[in-house]
């Protein structure tokens, strides 16, 4: 099985926006959360462009795409405005996710066996344009063949569902979700995607999933601005950064 290289981090900025649009103020400024998080050691930014804009705006990504040194992963639902807006920027890295209004957080994964069609066209120019597409996705067997067959170059596996089974003492059924993850991992790097997890991740449940060999890149948001209410958003980076490598290391 292949181990490739490094970890890497990707700190999900967005909560810091969140907190701006509070209260509408001018702080803080999520820009200067990227530049802090990158001087952390955090390997990349990831900011998620919502459709009702409720914590990244539009001018937070012309600022993030001038002002980075490390690769932006900008997040987006599968729209039309979505795709016009990630085509004029181009940045590294698009990840798409399913978005619903209504929800707090992206609950679920993409559904992408049931819009292969539509999503295969829909990532075609990003793809052409250079953007490494990730498709935002659970662990079954069928999406991530789906994902294969489409041409993305990345899944990103969530981990919501296991992080928030940890939290609520369900010891054997996160141990189960965990064993469905690892053997999603291992089912797409072995269809050739590049392998990314994400969502919900802490101090506490970070090791299991940063142990997974195939998993190359997790991204990490809401907890780690969090964190920095009582670390400093500095030392909660580093402190996942050292978590992420002791679990790579055993
Ligand atoms: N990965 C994806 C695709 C996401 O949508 C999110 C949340 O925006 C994250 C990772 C980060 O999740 P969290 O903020 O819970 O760490």
């Amino acid at each position: 099985m292949a181990m490739q290289g490094k970890l890497r981090l990707g700190v999900n900025i967005d909560h810091v926006a969140t907190v701006r649009n509070a209260r509408g103020s001018a702080y803080p400024d999520p820009v200067r959360a990227a530049k802090l998080a990158e001087a952390s050691g955090a390997d990349g930014i990831t900011a998620h462009l919502r459709e009702d804009r409720r914590h990244i705006a539009d001018v937070d990504i012309e600022r993030l795409m001038a002002a980075l040194e490390r690769p932006l992963n900008f997040e987006m639902a599968a729209t039309a405005e979505m795709q016009a807006i990630a085509l004029r920027h181009k940045p590294h890295a698009v990840c798409i996710v399913p978005e619903k209004r209504e929800e707090r957080t992206t609950e679920g994964g993409l559904d992408v066996a049931g819009d292969e069609g539509r999503l295969g066209e829909y990532i075609a120019p990003l793809r052409e344009a250079g953007c490494r597409v990730s498709l935002f996705i659970g662990h079954e067997r069928r999406q991530i063949e789906a994902a294969a067959r489409i041409g993305a170059a990345v899944v990103e596996l969530h981990t919501g569902a296991y992080c928030d089974l940890h939290y609520e003492g369900e010891t054997a059924k996160r141990d189960a979700e965990l064993e469905a993850l690892r053997e999603g991992a291992a089912l797409a790097h072995s269809l050739g995607l590049e392998v990314h997890a994400g969502h919900g991740l802490t101090f506490e449940t970070v090791k299991p999933v940063a142990a997974m060999p195939e998993v190359v890149e997790l991204n990490i948001g809401h907890f780690l601005i969090a964190e920095a209410i009582f670390l400093g958003l500095g030392p909660a980076i580093k402190e996942m950064r050292r978590l992420m490598d002791e679990a790579r290391a055993a």
